[in-house]
Formats: C-alpha cells, sequence, structure tokens
C-alpha cells in the first residue's frame, strides 16, 4: 500500500503558495492514500523563532491544515515534537549521511550565508526530513520544488541504512516527490518564490479586503506602464494565479484582455481577487468553526499523535533490532 507523507512548518500563516504547491494535493490524496500530515515544530528550532509562539502556531497550522480539507478522520494528522522517534530516528541516519552531502543542499547554502553563527540543526535540518518521512516508511510525499533536493537526500539515506542494515532486503522505501503544476509560485513581488519569511504572502485566513489590498498594488507585467499598454500574460506574476484560481473562460478572457489592452491591470486584479476570496472563503470560514473549540482540535491532534506514535514504534523496533541495540531500548 502506498503511504503518503508530507510536512510544513509552523512559521506563519499557510499562504497561496504552501496551499497550490502542496496542501491543495494533500487534500485530494486523502481519497486515496494511507496519508500522514505533520506540522513540523522540530524543524523550527533551526532559525531564531520565539518560544512563547511556537505552540500557538503549531496548532494554528494544524488548524489551517484542517480547514484546507484534512480530516482527522481520513488522514494522520499531528505536530512533530509529539512523537519522538522522529528525532530518534534522524540520530541514527546521521550516521549514514556524509556532511558533504549535507553541505551541498541550496537551502542550506542559502540560509547558512546568512548566518553569522550556523547552528549544526540547521545542516542536519534534512536529516530530519529524511527521518520524518521514513518513520512511516511512505514512498510518496507530496511537496513543491522547492523541497526536492531533500527528498533526492532522503532516497540516498533509505539506500544508504538499507545497504548496511537491510542487504537482502530493502526495509525503508526510496521516497518519491508528488509535484503540482503549481510547484512554484512567485510571491506578490514577482522576484521571488512565495515564502513566509518575504512578507510576499496571500495567508489563507485573509479577509476579502485584505486579499485585495495586497493585489492591488502587487507587480504585474513591466510593459503595461498605463491602461492602454498591452502586456504579454506569459511575462505576469498574477497570470499564473488566474491560471490556479480562475476558471477556464476566465483565463481565455484574461489572456486576450491583456494583450489587447482591454483590461487595464487593476480591472484584472479585481477579476483574480474575486475568484482568490470564492477558493478560500470557506476555507476562512471553517478555521473560524475550528478556532471556536480549540479543545476540541487539541483533541484530534493528540489522537493523530497516537496514531502516528504507533506506526512510528513499530518501524523503530525493527530498526533497533537490525541496528544491534538491546531489545530493552524498544519497551516503551
Ligand atoms: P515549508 O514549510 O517551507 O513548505 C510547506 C510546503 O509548501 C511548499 N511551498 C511551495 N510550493 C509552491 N510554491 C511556493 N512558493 C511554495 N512555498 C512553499 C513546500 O515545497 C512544501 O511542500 N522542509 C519542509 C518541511 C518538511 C517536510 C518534511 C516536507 C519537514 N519534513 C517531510 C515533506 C516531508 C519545508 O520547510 O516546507
Amino acid at each position: 500500500m502506498d503511504r503518503v507523507f508530507s510536512g510544513i512548518q509552523p512559521t506563519g500563516e499557510l499562504h497561496i503558495g504552501n496551499w497550490l504547491g502542496a496542501v491543495k494535493n494533500w487534500v485530494a490524496l486523502q481519497e486515496r492514500y494511507d496519508c500522514l500530515y505533520c506540522a513540523v515544530d522540530l524543524h523550527v528550532l533551526t532559525a531564531k523563532y520565539e518560544p512563547a509562539v511556537l505552540a500557538e502556531r503549531t496548532r494554528e497550522m494544524l488548524i489551517g491544515l484542517m480547514a484546507a480539507g484534512l480530516s482527522p478522520d481520513r488522514s494522520i494528522l499531528f505536530a512533530q515534537s509529539q512523537v519522538p522517534e522522529h528525532t530518534r530516528l534522524m540520530w541514527f541516519f546521521t550516521n549514514v549521511t556524509g556532511v558533504g552531502e549535507l553541505e551541498r543542499m541550496t537551502q542550506y547554502k542559502d540560509k547558512s550565508q546568512r548566518m553569522e553563527r550556523v547552528p549544526a540543526g540547521l545542516l542536519m535540518y534534512p536529516v530530519l526530513q529524511a527521518a520524518d518521512i521514513l518513520l512511516y516508511r511512505a514512498n510518496k510525499v507530496p511537496v513543491g520544488e522547492d523541497q526536492v533536493q531533500h527528498l533526492e537526500l532522503s532516497r540516498e539515506i533509505a539506500r544508504a541504512w538499507n545497504a548496511e542494515f537491510a542487504p537482502d532486503e530493502p526495509f525503508f522505501p526510496e521516497p518519491a516527490p508528488l509535484l503540482t503544476p503549481a510547484r512554484r509560485i512567485m510571491g506578490l513581488d514577482g522576484d521571488a518564490k512565495m515564502s513566509k519569511s518575504l512578507g510576499n504572502t496571500i495567508g489563507i485566513f485573509e479577509s476579502a479586503e485584505q486579499i485585495w489590498a495586497k493585489l492591488r498594488p502587487a507587480k504585474t507585467d513591466p510593459a503595461r506602464k498605463t491602461k492602454s499598454d498591452p502586456g504579454t500574460p506569459e511575462k505576469c506574476n498574477l497570470f499564473t494565479l488566474h491560471q490556479h484560481f480562475s476558471p477556464p473562460a476566465t483565463v481565455a478572457e484574461v489572456d486576450t484582455k491583456c494583450r489587447t489592452a482591454g483590461w487595464g491591470c487593476i480591472e484584472c486584479k479585481r477579476v483574480l481577487a474575486d475568484n482568490v476570496i470564492v477558493e478560500l472563503s470557506p476555507i476562512r470560514e471553517r478555521g473560524a468553526a475550528l478556532r471556536a473549540d480549540v479543545e476540541a482540535v487539541d483533541r484530534a491532534i493528540a489522537l493523530g499523535a497516537d496514531k502516528a506514535r504507533a506506526i512510528a514504534v513499530d518501524t523503530m523496533r525493527e530498526v533497533e533490532r537490525r541496528m544491534g541495540f538491546l531489545p530493552a531500548m524498544t519497551s516503551r
């Protein structure tokens, strides 16, 4: 049976880049597969963070996932820190992973460059990610493009561990990424990937007014200096958003009206804003309903952690046996 695992960092609000690139697919996949989805709060420690808001953000991320359509009855939804086996397996994996491979990770290079003192945890970040996935022996991982390299490393780690501790028949599968056509959504600035840390996002819980306030000044095709200048939709970042949020007939209309200067950018943005609002409104409403009963949310999260842990403990029992530990280590 194929098993799906994916994770998201609870560092801020779920945004439409996460939604289009990953989470919308997570919702669809839960109909067909055995799925686990996780708020990866331990990964947050690799950058500066505020302990006072971490728990709240983790809960809020899980509320976002539920509001987006993940059902705790169909999928296992949980917080990484509530299943201690993640860090345990990570330690085992650090010893079949080369430091050189870790230093070659693009995200590590980008992030470490901007730091005066690089925490060792940042280098180990993708090893923890491999442990997240392999703890459940998941073989399919729905992610955006920025995670593809980390998944290559997860496969290498699975191979290296199997070669050493399960030489006859692989114990861990080699997890493959599942990408969507929206694998890399650009931010509203049009310059960089949409990202929580860059402030170029639209959050899934933003109100109609907030969405419009963000889309109105967003960058479009620079050739359209005035309303009567024709544009090229492929050069406009917002055209991509139309392709993901607007019905096909509207996308075709936008295409023509842009090329012929039939619409000004503001008119085009208004249509986009309306369609984004249509898609996000039900999510926003479900979020408000979930927040009205935080205890029920916490119960669902705790139940998710119990279900995840049952699988995790089974995996670890076998891993520890194969790695030569005393059985006492597994008697939890
Ligand atoms: P994170 O929290 O940065 O992002 C969560 C998911 O959203 C995708 N994504 C995007 N997709 C398209 N366009 C964008 N602009 C965009 N921004 C984000 C990401 O690719 C990701 O799928 N390291 C991971 C979290 C993680 C994980 C895992 C993922 C930890 N363990 C195990 C998969 C499996 C991360 O930082 O995602």
